[in-house]
């Protein structure tokens, strides 16, 4: 394999995916496609920028004469498919705009793929997915890659709709796919308008912490370079026309991790104990909001060797870390176009 497309290299866990290609495979060429959206910052990915096996292609997937350019021009061996509309309270401002990124934007990938590969089995389209994909849980029970998908989000509705076109693809056309199912990722580089990176900043600010509903609802939390690791596991050994789930089996409801990371923060500035706690706010409650997510990710654990290796306590404590070291980045990803979006959406509460 020598010539790699990663799609939304510049997000969150697209760097952490570019980082450990460029740095493990110096013998690959990896190309990071973004549009840069108000989510890609190529401050994340500035300590390998200049590395011979790594470029930077400013481009959007919905231009679909601009990826069949691409596509003809140069010969991809892979593409591992990572961008995307990725915050469920977005998609539900604005539902549009994920079925237009997520759906027709991997649409016109396969469509140029499949166009430009004209058969070959050895290239591989993967595409990087969700557990949200299969709804929510109960109390019991875990996600498997058969059971039913259940999207309840337009977020995870668009998803589910771009796993459908990439699986009529490799039975409609046989174009070689592979489709990961990942839970939720923390670590360096998340935005902060996802949970955990939000309470970092909000703390860091003395705003409120804004926790919806009575947060009750559990998600299985997984360190982002266990997710990248598992990415590159699935890329060179996972087999076409199959779906791997990827989770950390570690399942966390969403008031006790805010706890956790209240305590940390305190900790590591010095404050007293109860100081970040006093600022949980309740409120109300995400529309549709999925109770629990919980991963079982045996049969990549079984069939390809992967298993997570970032405990939950070392992985919060390197992430709240990096955020403090990392004040500059978070002040220029809240700054800006974000700004106004973020204002709306999390000081009124
Ligand atoms: P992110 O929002 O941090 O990054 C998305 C990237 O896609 C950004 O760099 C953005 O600029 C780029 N992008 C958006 N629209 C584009 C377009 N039209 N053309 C080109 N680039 C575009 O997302 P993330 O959290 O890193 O998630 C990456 C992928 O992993 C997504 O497909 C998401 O559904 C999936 N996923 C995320 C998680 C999670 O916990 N964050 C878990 C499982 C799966
Ligand atoms: O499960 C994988 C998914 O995880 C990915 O596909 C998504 O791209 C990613 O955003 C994430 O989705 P969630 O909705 O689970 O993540 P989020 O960080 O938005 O929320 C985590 C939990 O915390 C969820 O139960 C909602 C709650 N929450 C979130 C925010 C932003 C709060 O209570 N308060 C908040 O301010």
């Amino acid at each position: 394999m020598k010539k790699l497309l990663v799609t939304g290299g510049a997000g969150f866990i697209g760097s952490h995916v570019v980082r450990r290609l460029v740095t493990r495979y110096p013998e690959y060429s990896i190309v990071n496609l973004d549009k840069l959206t108000y989510a890609g910052n190529l401050e994340n990915l500035r300590d390998i920028e200049n590395r011979p096996n790594y470029s930077f292609l400013r481009g959007d997937i919905l231009e679909v004469n601009f990826l069949r350019d691409l596509f003809q021009r140069e010969d991809y061996d892979a593409v591992i498919h990572l961008a995307a509309e990725s915050h469920v309270d977005r998609s539900l401002e604005n539902p549009s705009e994920f079925a237009l990124t997520n759906v027709v934007g991997t649409l016109n990938l396969l469509h140029v793929a499949k166009e430009a590969w004209k058969g070959n089995t050895d290239k591989r389209f993967y595409h990087i997915s969700t557990d949200e994909v299969y709804g929510s849980l109960g109390a019991e029970g875990y996600f498997s890659e058969s059971s039913p998908m259940d999207p309840r989000s337009p977020y995870s509705a668009s998803k589910a709709g771009s796993d459908h076109f990439v699986s009529a693809f490799y039975h409609s056309f046989g174009l070689p796919t592979l489709i990961s199912r990942c839970s939720n990722n923390y670590g360096p580089n998340h935005f902060p308008e996802k949970l955990i990176p939000l309470m970092i900043h909000n703390i860091l600010k003395g705003r409120p912490l804004p926790v919806y509903g009575k947060g009750e609802n559990v998600r299985d939390w997984l360190y982002v370079e266990d997710h990248a690791a598992a990415i590159d596991v699935i890329l060179h050994k996972g087999k076409p026309g199959e779906v791997y789930n990827i989770g950390g089996n570690n399942e966390w409801k969403n008031i006790d991790l805010v706890k956790l990371l209240c305590q940390i923060m305190d900790r590591k500035l010095g404050q007293p104990g109860g100081a970040s706690e006093r600022l949980i706010t309740f409120v109300k409650d995400r529309p549709g909001h999925d109770l629990r997510y919980a991963i079982d990710s045996s049969r990549l654990q079984r069939e390809l060797g992967w298993s997570p290796t970032v405990d939950f306590p070392t992985g919060l404590e390197k992430t709240v870390d990096w955020y403090l070291q990392n004040k500059e980045w978070l002040d220029h990803v809240t700054s800006g176009a974000y700004r106004d979006y973020y204002d709306r959406m999390y000081s009124h509460r």
